[in-house]
């Protein structure tokens, strides 16, 4: 089996029935996940809240796929060794040398790269509306000029224990209307949705836009 299958193959295993996984709804955006680390790395792969690793499989999966690591951030110490365990990620594991875990917060771990060297910047974190307005602002210099950013629970605010708490879709509506030339924002509705900031570069020059 390959390293790939294998991962698949833990995680789904860990799901009840349906595949679907008890306080979360990431599921349902790892088709997409997986896609986006395959095909946007060509720089450095970033995860930002790490949880108990339903996001870190696709993306390190289509990171390593692409012959790339994923580097990841949360400040619970807990997550780096959940996401372990239910990757079945064992230390000579041929995936797990690809795997960077960082106990550090979201915004200062974009101190750690260099100006435009992210290809692939995935956002899960707090939801708090003025954090991730931090978070989106700290990490945009470290974006590449055809890189991805993207993140879960965009529409969060709409299950009414998050109503006022979940400030995804503000921040990232802000985001996107303050850099309107660098990216053009899409969003998946389904399982708490995903919103992705396309680069201009790529969603501009796409052969259903005319341009080309
Ligand atoms: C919803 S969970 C992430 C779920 C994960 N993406 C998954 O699919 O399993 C949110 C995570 O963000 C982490 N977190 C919260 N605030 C953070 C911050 N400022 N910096 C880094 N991680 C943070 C939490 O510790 C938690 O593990």
């Amino acid at each position: 089996m390959t390293p790939l299958r294998g991962l698949i193959q833990a995680m789904f295993h860990g799901m009840e029935g349906e595949a679907s996984m008890v306080g979360s709804d990431m599921t349902g955006h790892m088709c997409m996940l997986y896609l986006l680390a395959r095909h946007w790395s060509f720089g450095e792969v970033v995860e930002l809240g790490v949880g108990r690793g339903f996001s870190t499989l696709p993306l390190l999966a289509g990171a390593v796929e692409a012959g790339q690591g994923l580097v990841s951030y949360d400040i619970n110490p807990q997550t780096e060794k959940m996401a372990v365990q239910n990757l079945r990620l064992k230390e000579h594991h041929p995936m797990r040398g690809a795997w960077r875990f960082r106990l550090k917060g979201a915004a200062p771990g974009a101190q750690d790269f260099a100006d435009g060297s992210v290809s692939l910047w995935f956002l899960d974190t707090s939801h708090i509306l003025e954090e991730t307005r931090k978070e989106l602002e700290a990490w945009l210099p470290k974006i590449h000029p055809d890189g991805v950013m993207c993140g879960h629970d965009y529409f969060l605010h709409e299950d009414p224990e998050w109503k006022d708490l979940s400030g995804v879709k503000k921040a990232v509506d802000e985001f996107a209307a303050a850099h309107p030339d660098r990216f053009h924002l899409q969003t998946l509705r389904h399982d708490r949705g995903l919103f992705i900031l396309w680069p201009r570069t790529f969603w501009d020059a796409a052969p259903w836009s005319g341009s080309i």
